[in-house]
This record gives structure tokens, C-alpha cells and sequence, in this order.
């Protein structure tokens, strides 16, 4: 026989008092390994067990087994108390102060022309139309040519209009939401009652009162008997949702390729005339190139820049505060999120 009952004794008292001297858990992993492992004392005198003459067997085995089972119940003891104490450790370690003074992280609102977009599709909404929405980046054919906008006139040109290369790509930027109309005209058949919010572009410095990138809120209707005393009424229902109960329009004679007759909108707003945008009845032009039946319908449509309502609603008098995103003006409007 290769080992004694001494030896054993021996073992096992050496692994308890290595249990016993564990104070990290960490400690008592290499503890375990070492005398409960494969290669411990222990587990070498229970294999050596085979080997053993018969006789000395079973006294030999009784001692191993015990021997075994008090370290392996001492190494248990041992390690719920370690995890009991670490435990109540990390409590205290990770506990958060819930007194402590938070840090005021500002929560994301909508810009004011977000806001007055929505304010007036609600609107719209409110008396039957569709909100419709087209690409920024448009054909030129239906930023022009659809709407009766001749090769030669003066919007075409460079100054104007911000084209896309390769030239014969024939695309811009909108230089109004204009087409919206004549794809809302190919998509559907009257009668049709829609709105088109949206960014529109023209090459324009950025100063007080002009910018390269700005906003139009389009309207169209087509319908059976329309007339420009709908589009008057229209007019003033609008207005005065947006500017107060009190505000007149008044409709001047002007010139738009795509309406006939055309006008320009103003509105009486803090006593004077205020230039709002374009309107008119829709060019039979027009709706013949959208394949609507002219001899059965007529339309109306107006559109207006969505910063100069704001400017004038609100007393904005630097473009800038609007395309600059300083929160410092923006919340003045509110978060607009509800
Ligand atoms: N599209 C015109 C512009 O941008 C405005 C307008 C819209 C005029 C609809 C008449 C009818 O100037």
C-alpha cells in the first residue's frame, strides 16, 4: 500500500485548516483544487483503494470516505460564508445615492416650423384633406414643364434653381412644392382636397429675411364647381386660424404660369398689409397635362413660405434664429411635443 491512514488523517487535516485559512473566494478555488482535485491527497488515496489487500479494504475505505466527506463539507461551510460576506460587500460597494444632485439632461423637442407644419395639416385634416408629401430632389419636368414653367422663364435660370449634375440628369432641388400638385393630379382622380408641407430650394443667400433652404405649405383642390370665392373662403379660414379670429385677406391680381387667373395673398395683420403667397385657380394647362377632364372640373391652389408665416406670427425678425437651431429660441416655442 502506498499510503496510511495516517497520511490520510494528515491530508485531510491539512485541507481543513487550508479551508479554514480561505478569506477570498478566489482563495478558496485554488484550496479546493488542491486538496479536492484529481491530484489532491485525498482523491490519490481513493484511487489507491483498488490496490489494496482485501482485508485492510474496508477500514482503509471507511477512513478515505469520511476523511473526504468532513473537508467536503468544510469547503461547502466555507464557501456559502465567503459568498455570504461578498454579497453583503458589493451591496454596500455598488449602492447608488439616490440623494445626490441629478444632472438635468434636456429632452429633444420639435424646431417651431415642425410645430406650425403640424398645426396647419391639422388644420386641413380638420376641413377634409389629405396631407401629401414629394421628393425634395425633383424632375424637372414636374418642378417646371407640368406646371406650365416654360423653357425660357426667368426661375429656370442658374440664379435660381439649384440643378443637379450631370445636367442631363434633369433634376433640381424644388424650387417650390408646386409639384406635389401634379403628382398628386397623376396619382389620383378628383375630387381631390390636399395639403403639401415640405423644404424647398433656390439659390439665395442666408440674411435676415431669405435662405437657401426654406419651407412652403401647398394647397389644392379639384373638384365639380370650384370657384376663387372657395379659394377666397379657404383663404380666410386659414388666416385667420393662424394669424387670430380678426384677420381679413385680400387677393391682388398677379401673374403664375400654372393658375389663371392668378393672384397674391395678403393678409391685415397688426395693422398693415402683410404679403403672405400665390394662389389662383389651377391652369386648364395644367390639368389637361394631369388628364383631368376640364369641361367637368375646376380647381384652386395657394401656396405660402412657412418661415415668413412664422416671422410674422411670432415677431421673428433675423432669419437666422430660425435655420440656426439655438435652443435658446427654439424652447421659447415650447417642446411642441405632447
Ligand atoms: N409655387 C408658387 C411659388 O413658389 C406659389 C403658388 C402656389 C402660386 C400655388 C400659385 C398657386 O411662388
Amino acid at each position: 500500500m502506498s499510503i496510511s491512514i495516517a497520511e490520510v488523517t494528515e491530508s485531510a487535516k491539512s485541507a481543513l485548516l487550508a479551508i479554514a485559512g480561505a478569506n477570498e473566494l478566489s482563495d478558496l478555488k485554488s484550496v479546493k483544487i488542491e486538496h479536492l482535485g484529481d491530484k489532491s491527497p485525498l482523491s490519490k488515496a481513493s484511487q489507491a483503494l483498488g490496490k489494496i489487500a482485501a482485508e485492510e479494504k474496508a477500514a482503509f475505505g471507511k477512513v478515505v470516505g469520511s476523511a473526504k466527506a468532513e473537508v467536503s463539507a468544510a469547503y461547502e461551510a466555507r464557501l456559502k460564508v465567503l459568498e455570504a460576506e461578498r454579497d453583503s460587500r458589493v451591496l454596500i460597494e455598488e449602492r447608488v445615492d439616490v440623494t445626490l444632485p441629478a444632472s438635468n439632461i434636456p429632452k429633444g423637442g420639435l424646431h417651431p416650423l415642425t410645430i406650425l407644419t403640424n398645426e396647419i395639416s391639422d388644420l386641413f385634416i380638420g376641413l377634409g384633406y389629405r396631407v401629401a408629401e414629394g421628393p425634395e430632389l425633383e424632375a424637372e419636368w414636374l418642378n417646371f414643364d407640368a406646371l406650365n414653367i416654360p423653357a425660357d422663364h426667368p426661375a429656370r435660370t442658374m440664379q435660381d434653381t439649384f440643378f443637379i449634375e450631370p445636367l442631363d440628369s434633369k433634376l433640381v432641388l424644388r424650387t417650390h412644392t408646386s409639384p406635389v400638385q401634379i403628382r398628386t393630379m397623376l396619382e389620383n382622380n378628383p375630387p381631390i382636397y390636399v395639403i403639401c408641407p415640405g423644404r424647398t430650394y433656390r439659390a439665395d443667400e442666408l440674411d435676415a429675411t431669405h435662405t437657401p433652404v426654406f419651407s412652403q405649405v401647398e394647397g389644392l383642390v379639384i373638384d365639380r364647381g370650384i370657384t376663387m370665392a372657395d379659394l377666397k373662403g379657404t383663404l380666410d379660414y386659414f388666416a385667420q386660424s393662424i394669424f387670430g379670429p380678426d384677420v381679413k385677406t385680400r387677393l391682388r391680381p398677379s401673374f403664375f404660369p400654372f393658375t389663371e387667373p392668378s393672384a397674391e395673398v395678403d393678409f391685415f395683420f397688426n395693422g398693415r398689409w402683410i404679403e403672405w403667397g400665390g394662389c389662383g385657380m389651377v391652369n386648364p394647362k395644367v390639368l389637361e397635362v394631369c388628364g383631368i377632364d376640364t369641361t367637368e372640373f375646376t380647381g384652386f391652389a395657394f401656396g405660402m413660405g412657412l418661415e415668413r408665416t412664422l416671422m410674422v406670427r411670432h415677431g421673428i425678425t433675423d432669419m437666422h434664429d430660425i435655420v440656426e437651431g439655438d435652443t435658446r429660441f427654439t424652447r421659447s416655442f415650447g417642446l411642441g411635443i405632447k
